[in-house]
């Protein structure tokens, strides 16, 4: 991890959960830090932690992904601040449990803002300056989810798919250019999430790994160039055992695993 030491890193959803460990992780071995999520009082508590543990800088900057105007915010306002991205790591994510025709549009499309659109602009933007000092990397968080699709979960695995397939391409495109991309497909792992996406049943919490874990499985894919990693041995087993099997009889089992139940 140290050749992030004296770099600097962009981390989405900064403010919780994954990312939050990612802050940590980076910063305690010294690469300086570009926080931002909509939290920005959090943020700001991080960052400040981070300085004084860790002598690293740490620039917070508060932003709503739903919004379409967010990811060029964030854009605009390291430009203005003249801050290299030398690691972007695409993280802010949610989901929301539901029977699709139920759930809130709004809230369903948001999801693919914040999933999909902002990580593809904040990719698009950032790649620019990477191709041009031809050096950087991008780590772009899916889920174990991106391998299948998932009823009643239906909106949140195929943005996942999509950050997988897209992640994927793009590490073949960047490689000439000395730039690595990387998906990190954690499992259910500790932190607000569940809570936000309703499916608190789904995972029992002792089948759960911490945010430290999948961060740490993240940052050693990186480093061996990888494309893709699935975080957490159970993981990669289910998701090969998936494989052998036909995919209508998969997406049937998640169906029954996902589907909410009446209180
Ligand atoms: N936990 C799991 O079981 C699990 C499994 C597989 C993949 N993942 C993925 O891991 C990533 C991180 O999730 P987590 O588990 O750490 O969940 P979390 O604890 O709920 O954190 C989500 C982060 O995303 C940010 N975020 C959400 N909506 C946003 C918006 N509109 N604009 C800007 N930031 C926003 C949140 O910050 P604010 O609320 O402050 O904006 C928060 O920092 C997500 O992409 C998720 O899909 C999680």
């Amino acid at each position: 991890m140290s050749e992030w030491k004296n770099k600097t890193a962009l981390i989405t959803g900064a403010s919780y959960g994954i990312g939050e460990s990612f802050a940590q992780r980076l910063a305690s071995s010294g690469t300086n830090l570009i926080l931002t999520a909509r939290s920005r009082e959090r943020l700001e508590e991080l960052a400040s932690r981070l300085r004084n543990q860790y002598s690293v800088q740490v620039t917070v900057i508060g932003a709503d992904l739903a919004a379409t105007t967010g990811a060029r915010e964030i854009f605009e306002e390291t430009e203005r601040q003249n801050l290299p991205v030398d690691l972007l790591i695409n993280n802010a994510g949610f989901g929301a449990l539901g029977e699709f025709a139920s759930l809130s549009l709004p809230r369903q499309l948001e999801m693919i803002q914040v999933n999909v659109s902002a990580l593809v602009e904040l990719t698009h933007l950032y790649l620019q300056p990477m191709k041009a000092r031809r050096a950087g990397a991008i780590l772009n968080v899916a889920s174990t989810a991106s391998f299948q699709a998932i009823p009643y979960f239906a909106v949140y695995a195929a943005t996942k798919a999509f950050v997988l397939s897209f992640s994927e391409a793009l590490a073949e495109e960047c490689d000439p250019f000395g730039i690595r991309v990387l998906a990190l497909c954690p499992g259910s792992t500790s932190t607000n999430f569940q809570e936000v996406a309703g499916s608190q049943r789904i995972n029992a919490p002792r089948f759960r790994q911490t945010a430290e874990q999948v961060v740490d499985v993240g940052l050693a894919a990186l480093a061996q160039g990888r494309s893709h990693v699935i975080s957490g041995v159970a993981n990669k087993v289910q998701t090969q055992l998936e494989r052998a099997i036909p995919r209508k009889l998969v997406t049937k089992m998640a169906g029954k695993i996902f589907k909410p139940q009446p209180n």
